[in-house]
C-alpha cells in the first residue's frame, strides 16, 4: 500500500466514525510563542482541551481527525539511522470531550488489525508514578478486546505525554509497537501541566492521538528503514542520479534535511541566525557539507528540493504555490554557505574561536562541534554561548544608543 492510500485510509477511518477532517496547521504555530515549530497534531487544537475556546463550534465537533505536518530537530544528529527524521506527518484523532479510553482504544485496533493486518507486537499503558496513578482502565480495554494481547507497564519517561512547550494538556498514554517500533501514541489528556511543573485536572478529558505516517508506511511496506518507504522513493533517486559516490547515510541525511528545509520555507521560515531561521540555516548547512560526501556538485541541490515539491504538491499545494521561492531560498543558502566555507575552514585550522567562526564566517555552532569531532577534537560551547550571551547584551546596548550620537 503506498503511503498515498495509508494517509488517505486514516482519515477516512476516522471520517466514518463521525470526526470532521481539519487541515495540517503551518509549521510555524499561531498561538503558542513556547514552541519554535509544530511538533505534533494536537498543538493547533490546545484551547480546545483547556476550554478556551469551544470545539463544536469552530470546528462543528468534538471529534476530529488530520494529517500534521510535524519538525523535531531534538535528534538531528540521529538521522541517518532506519527511523530518525526531522520532518514527518502525523495521523492523529482527536476528542475534546466526546469519547474517552475505550472508543479511542477500539479505533485504534480496529484500525491496525483489521484495515491495514498489522499485528500487534504489544501494547504499553502507564504504570502510575510521581502520585499519579496507574492507568488500570486502559489495560481492561484492550484485555476485552483480545485477552492474549502483551501489555507491558511503563513509567513517567514513557507512557506520560506532554504538554508541548511550557505548559499545557497532557496526561497518561498507551501505545502500540508493531514491527519492533513504536507506531501510535494514544494520549488521554487529564491535566494541564502549569509553568512550574505543577499538574491540576482539566474540566474536559481529551484524547490526543499521534502516528508517524513514515513508522507506519515503513512497517506497512515492510521495508527495514523509512527511507526505502515510497515516501522518500523518488527523492533518494534524485540524489543518487546527481551523485558521483554512493554512501547511504549522507543520502539520507540529504533527503531529510532538503524534505524539512522545503516544507519550512513554504511555511515562510527565512534562514538567519536566530530562532526557526538558524534551525533552517543549520539543516541546509550540514545538507550541502553531505551532498559534498556524495559529490554532488555545487548548486545542484536545489534539485532534491524539487523532488521533495513533485512527491508532495498535491497533498500539501503550499509547496507548488512557492516552489520557485524555496529552489531560490535553497541555492542562495547553498551558495552564501560555500563561500564563507572555504574560508571558515581554513580559519578552523588555524584554531580561530568558535564564536569568530560563528559571527564572522556564519558557521552554526554545532557544525563546528562535528567538524571539530570529525578531526578528533573538542568544543568549548559553555565558552561559545558565554560569548554570544555578552555579544547580544552588547548589541541590545548599543542598539539603545542609537540615536543619543
Ligand atoms: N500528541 C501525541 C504525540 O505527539 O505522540
Amino acid at each position: 500500500m503506498q503511503s498515498r492510500e495509508i494517509r488517505k485510509q486514516f482519515l477516512d477511518f476516522f471520517k466514518k466514525q463521525a470526526h470532521v477532517i481539519i487541515p495540517s496547521a503551518s509549521l510555524v504555530p499561531k498561538n503558542d510563542p513556547s514552541v519554535l515549530f509544530t511538533t505534533a497534531g494536537m498543538q493547533q487544537f490546545k484551547s480546545y482541551y483547556i476550554s478556551k475556546a469551544d470545539a463544536q463550534k469552530d470546528l462543528n465537533s468534538l471529534n476530529v481527525a488530520s494529517s500534521q505536518k510535524c519538525v523535531r530537530t531534538s535528534d538531528i544528529e540521529e538521522v541517518g539511522d532506519k527511523s530518525h527524521l526531522t520532518f514527518f506527518e502525523m495521523l492523529g484523532n482527536f476528542s475534546f470531550g466526546g469519547y474517552w479510553k475505550k472508543e479511542a482504544i477500539e479505533y485504534a485496533h480496529e484500525l491496525i488489525t483489521k484495515d491495514f493486518g498489522l499485528k500487534i507486537d504489544f501494547i504499553s499503558v502507564f504504570g502510575g508514578a510521581d502520585n499519579i496513578p496507574e492507568d488500570k482502565e486502559s489495560a481492561d480495554i484492550w484485555k476485552s478486546i483480545d485477552s492474549s494481547i502483551i501489555i507491558k507497564k511503563f513509567g513517567r519517561e514513557d507512557n506520560f505525554w506532554g504538554p508541548t512547550g511550557e505548559e499545557g494538556p497532557c496526561g497518561p498514554t498507551t501505545e502500540i509497537y508493531v514491527g519492533g517500533i513504536e507506531i501510535w501514541n494514544i494520549v488521554f489528556n487529564e491535566y494541564y501541566q502549569s509553568r512550574d511543573k505543577e499538574l491540576t485536572p482539566l474540566k474536559i478529558r481529551g484524547v490526543d492521538t499521534g502516528m508517524g505516517l513514515e513508522r507506519l508506511t515503513f512497517v506497512t511496506q515492510g521495508v527495514s528503514s523509512a527511507f526505502e518507504t515510497d515516501l522518500f522513493e523518488s527523492i533518494i533517486k534524485r540524489i543518487k542520479d546527481i551523485s558521483s559516490v554512493s554512501e547511504e547515510k549522507a543520502e539520507r541525511i540529504v533527503s531529510d534535511h532538503i524534505r524539512t528545509s522545503v516544507f519550512m520555507i513554504a511555511d515562510g521560515v527565512i534562514a538567519s541566525n536566530t530562532g526557526r531561521g538558524y534551525i533552517l540555516r543549520r539543516l541546509i548547512r550540514r545538507a550541502v557539507r553531505y551532498a559534498d560526501i556524495l559529490g554532488i556538485a555545487p548548486g545542484e541541490l536545489f534539485h532534491v528540493a524539487r523532488s521533495v515539491i513533485l512527491k508532495y504538491r498535491d497533498i500539501y499545494p503550499e509547496l507548488a504555490k512557492s516552489s520557485e521561492r524555496i529552489e531560490k531560498e535553497i541555492l542562495a543558502e547553498e551558495n552564501k554557505f560555500r563561500k564563507t566555507l572555504r574560508e571558515g575552514l581554513k580559519q578552523f585550522e588555524k584554531g580561530v574561536d568558535s564564536f569568530i567562526l560563528f559571527t564572522t564566517y556564519g558557521f552554526p555552532i554545532e557544525l563546528t562541534e562535528e567538524i571539530a569531532r570529525e578531526k578528533g577534537g573538542i568544543v568549548d560551547k559553555d565558552k561559545f554561548y558565554k560569548q554570544l550571551k555578552e555579544h547580544q547584551e552588547l548589541s541590545r546596548k548599543s542598539s539603545g544608543q542609537k540615536f543619543k550620537k
